[in-house]
């Protein structure tokens, strides 16, 4: 033994497999295989078309599906066919944040009360503590504490996946799954939110698989790219190395699909006038 940590996620040979919507076919795999490694405090991120089975692989990461086979190991603990009770006491330590800002926010909860319902749910809620505790959270995504009385109508799509944030940041924990959380988002406020993310792990040292359809957004915000086709992983590299020297075909056209100028990514050198 070594004695070295495990990977904070690990996944070996995910299949995700849908019901047939045709009765008597058998569906292709949405997951047909799938392994990939992610550190403690690292963004890994997952990237390729939609439909290529992204989200498949998170919810199967996160215990919302049942994968048909292949492991999940979170800190070295086997997730997949876990009693439900100690899937429960793990939870916490695992948050997703999701494309749709507006969706992922019960309309009728104040932004305090949606901040502050998984201390609820997680009995850490404390009366005296808890309402400098949701200030703090807002203040930690970028929002003044005087959004807490606002609905989530009453808010812009970029501070309403900031909330979403906040709600995440709430259970303190150590992988985030994110999916596509800023897709939805103008872009004139994404750079804004990736920038967030970027300070959050620094400070928290939390980790972020990041999935995403667009290979330029997270060259400069992943440490770790992971390209996917058709419920497959074709490269999987530094973010680095598969942007600027990519080995499939596959991962080739993505990088020639992205527009020109490349839209801003944090921490992205700002171009200079000619
Ligand atoms: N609930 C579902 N029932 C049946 N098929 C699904 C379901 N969700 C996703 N799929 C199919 O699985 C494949 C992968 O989808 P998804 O994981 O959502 O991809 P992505 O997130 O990359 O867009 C697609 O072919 C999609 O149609
Ligand atoms: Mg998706």
């Amino acid at each position: 033994m070594t004695g070295t940590a495990p990977p904070l996620l690990r996944v070996r040979d995910l299949v995700v497999r849908y019901p047939a919507r045709v009765r008597g076919t058998e569906p292709m795999p949405a997951v047909d295989g799938v392994s990939f490694d992610l550190h403690a405090g690292q963004t890994l991120a997952l990237v390729g078309e939609s439909g290529c089975g992204k989200s498949s692989t998170a919810a199967a990461v996160l215990g919302l599906r049942r994968p048909e086979s292949g492991s999940v190991r979170f800190e070295g603990r086997e997730l997949t066919g876990m009693d439900e009770r100690t899937l429960r006491s793990l939870r916490p330590a695992l948050q997703p944040v999701f494309q749709d800002p507006y969706g992922s926010l019960s309309p009728r909860l104040r932004v305090r009360d949606a901040v502050a319902e998984p201390l609820r749910v997680q009995g850490r809620w404390d009366r005296r503590t808890g309402p400098a505790r949701v200030a703090e959270l807002l203040d930690r995504v970028g929002l003044d504490p005087e959004y807490g009385d606002r609905l989530p109508h009453e808010l812009s799509g970029g501070q309403c996946q900031r909330v979403g944030i906040a709600r995440a940041l709430a259970s303190e924990p150590r992988l985030m799954v994110l999916d596509e959380p800023v897709s939805a988002l103008d872009s004139s406020v994404r750079a804004g939110v990736l920038n967030l993310l970027t300070d959050l792990q620094d400070e928290l040292g939390v980790g972020y698989l990041f999935i995403c359809h667009d290979l330029a957004l997270v060259r400069h915000l992943a440490h770790r790219v992971a390209v996917m086709r058709r419920g497959r992983i074709v490269e999987t590299g530094p973010a680095r190395r598969v942007c600027a020297e990519p080995e499939h075909p596959y991962t080739r056209e993505l990088l020639a699909a992205v527009p020109w100028p490349a839209p801003a990514a944090p921490g992205a050198p700002v171009a200079s006038a000619p």
